[in-house]
């Protein structure tokens, strides 16, 4: 089955051809970050404006990569939330648009389960069962994945996402957009000097926050700053990622111990960092567990695993009727 997937619900514009749910025959991506960073961050508008610009020729270009015309595709998917209303409606109406001149079935992806089914294009094994983590710039959720389609949410967020307390952090420190990735860089030139909070790690629940980290981060700063004195921007990046790691490792253990499971897979752009892989992957070995994260394309927005999860949706027949555009898309 060829499968034609569309994302942008953020700032990537994306087209994918997949055979089945896991051979990628293109994944055209068409990032926006040079446009945001002159801002700081995504700004939604203009996000919508640029997939408008950018869908038809990534469209053409994911299908002359993969070798393949839009009548030989069998499946079409798009993102349908959650993610900002103006970019979501541009991938979901090209989407739309497209099945319904070829006649061919559509599926709206949520694009959550897609950073999600990413792992089943890098490991071919990958089965559920498995503990999910998903941890983006705009989600932290840690969920049970009891099969392709099933989810069980135990955990997430109460306020700031990971990747939002990354980049809130990386721009008090006056470094560019997205953060993440720069703080990663620095954060392995530094050493833990700073104490900053574990926030909600001994609570008896599987949520997260990490507003209170990023405020304590930017406590720190500030009183830096009035005393006139030196801040080392490589350990503050390295005392913040370890509070995020912390909190990170405790809690999917405790989940994957709690439901007797060996397999953790963590998907997002977040799960690009690499101190949180060398974290799970230590903790793992010493629990005789196993870890999986995407390569580092399929970390970050794209449109191929978004195709895998319209494929796993549409092989179990529960296939949600309704397309809206959905900015608040829950699992
Ligand atoms: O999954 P994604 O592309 O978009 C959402 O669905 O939100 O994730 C983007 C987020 C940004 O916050 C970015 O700073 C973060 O992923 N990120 C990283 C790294 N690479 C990307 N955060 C920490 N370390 C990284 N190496
Ligand atoms: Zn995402």
């Amino acid at each position: 089955m060829k499968v034609l997937a569309i994302e942008s619900s953020c700032d990537e514009t994306s087209v994918a051809v997949l055979e089945d749910g896991r051979k990628v025959l293109s994944n055209v991506i068409a990032t926006q970050i040079e446009t945001h960073k002159k801002f700081g961050g995504v700004v939604p508008e203009v996000a919508s404006r640029q997939h408008v610009e950018a869908i038809n020729v990534v469209l053409k270009e994911a299908l002359d990569e993969a070798n393949v015309s839009l009548s030989d595709i069998d499946l079409v998917s798009a993102t349908k939330g959650p993610g900002l209303i103006g970019a979501l409606l541009v991938g979901l109406s090209a989407g739309k648009t497209i099945a319904m001149a070829l006649n061919k079935p559509f599926v709206g992806v949520n694009h959550i389960v897609g950073h999600v089914c990413a792992n089943y294009i890098s490991f071919e094994e990958l089965e559920p069962p498995f503990i999910g983590l998903i941890i983006s710039g705009g989600h932290t959720y840690l969920i049970e994945v009891k099969d392709y389609v099933d989810f069980i949410l135990h955990g997430r967020t109460q306020d700031d996402a990971v990747g939002e307390a990354f980049d809130k952090v990386a721009r008090s420190l006056g470094l560019a957009y997205p953060g993440g990735p720069i703080i990663d860089k620095l954060a392995r030139e530094g050493k833990e000097t700073i104490d900053f909070p574990r926030v909600m790690i001994k609570e008896d629940n599987y949520d997260f926050s990490f507003s209170g980290l990023k405020t304590a981060v930017l406590n720190y700063l500030n009183s830096k700053r009035q005393k006139g004195e030196d801040i080392i921007k490589e350990d503050v990046c390295k005392s913040f990622q370890e509070a995020v790691v912390d909190v990170l490792l405790e809690k999917t253990f405790r989940l994957a111990d709690e439901k007797n499971m060996d397999k953790i897979v963590l998907c997002g752009g977040v799960s690009a960092n690499s101190r949180i892989r060398e974290a799970f992957e230590d903790e793992a070995k010493k629990r005789n567990k196993k870890i999986y994260y995407p390569e580092l394309k399929l970390c970050t927005d794209n449109a191929a695993m978004i195709g895998s999860a319209a494929y796993y949706t549409y092989k179990s027949g529960k296939v949600d009727e309704e397309n809206f555009a959905n900015p608040n898309l829950g699992l």
